[in-house]
């Protein structure tokens, strides 16, 4: 069931996603070669407890850590470990934070140094691609838009579009309905409406959409071993437009 958020609900959850916002900030102004994955999360979990708030990827269905950091080949869901940063490469940092009964979710994809043209495209394309889905969305609009709008940016850029995972809706859990998937036939789908609150997060591959999950059950890494970009923020849907709550 898809849920209409109240604005006292939609109150309480700003500050979470106010969290989610500075704290990928934080990280922003601090990632660099040289540093750990395991670095990267110690600063997102210190960040995220010094808000007064919750890290809620940590111990969900047993995930180990606080922050996703997924380096270059890794799609999503890189658990964070002895993997040292270096110049070139493109490290996306995932994160929620809980507080006042509600999670907000986002996430960036970051520039080690110098990466090269391919990832500069990547990345430019998949953080455009979050905001061609937002363009014109509103109460009303059907669900699969969002990812019709999603697939033609990163396909048009010669890119594709992972399938595996997509975005989905938020608030008292941190994935409720509906699943928001990043490719789709424009016009399909449930309408949205007023209040609803879901996460938009294009993840973009530079070859082939294929993924193949490690061994640690977790870790999701491009079968041809290309890069891949993820890009994500917290959108409650309003009659006029859409109001991006983790930017
Ligand atoms: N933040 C992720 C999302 O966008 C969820 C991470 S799964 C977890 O949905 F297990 F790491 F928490
Ligand atoms: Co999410």
């Amino acid at each position: 069931m898809i849920s209409v958020k109240t604005e006292e609900e939609i109150g309480l959850l700003r500050e979470p996603c106010g969290i989610v916002r500075d704290c990928l900030s934080f990280v922003g102004e601090r990632i660099r070669a040289g540093m750990t994955t395991k670095e990267v999360d110690a600063l997102v979990y210190d960040f995220i407890k010094a808000s007064g708030a919750e890290p809620s990827c940590l111990g969900y269905y047993g995930y180990p850590a606080s922050a996703c950091v997924s380096v270059n080949e890794v799609v999503v869901h890189g658990i964070p470990g002895d993997r040292v940063l270096r110049e070139g490469d493109i490290v996306s940092v995932d994160l929620c934070a809980y507080k006042n009964g509600f999670h907000g979710d986002g996430c960036r994809t970051f520039r080690i140094g110098e990466v090269g043209p391919e990832k500069e495209k990547l990345v430019r394309v998949t953080e455009e691609c979050f905001f061609k889905a937002v363009e014109g969305l509103k109460a009303g609009t059907p669900l699969y838009d969002i990812g019709y709008r999603v697939q033609q940016h990163a396909e048009g850029n010669g890119f594709s579009v992972i399938r595996a995972y997509t975005g989905h809706g938020i608030g008292r859990e941190m994935h409720e309905d509906p699943s928001v998937p990043n490719f789709g036939r424009k016009g399909t789908g449930v309408r949205l409406r007023a209040g609803t609150v879901i996460c938009i997060e294009p993840m973009i591959a530079a070859g082939g959409w294929r993924v193949r999950v490690s061994d640690d059950g977790w870790t999701a890494v491009t079968a041809d071993g290309k890069p891949a970009a993820h890009y994500e923020n917290t959108v409650v849907i309003r009659d006029e437009g859409v109001e991006i709550l983790t930017l």
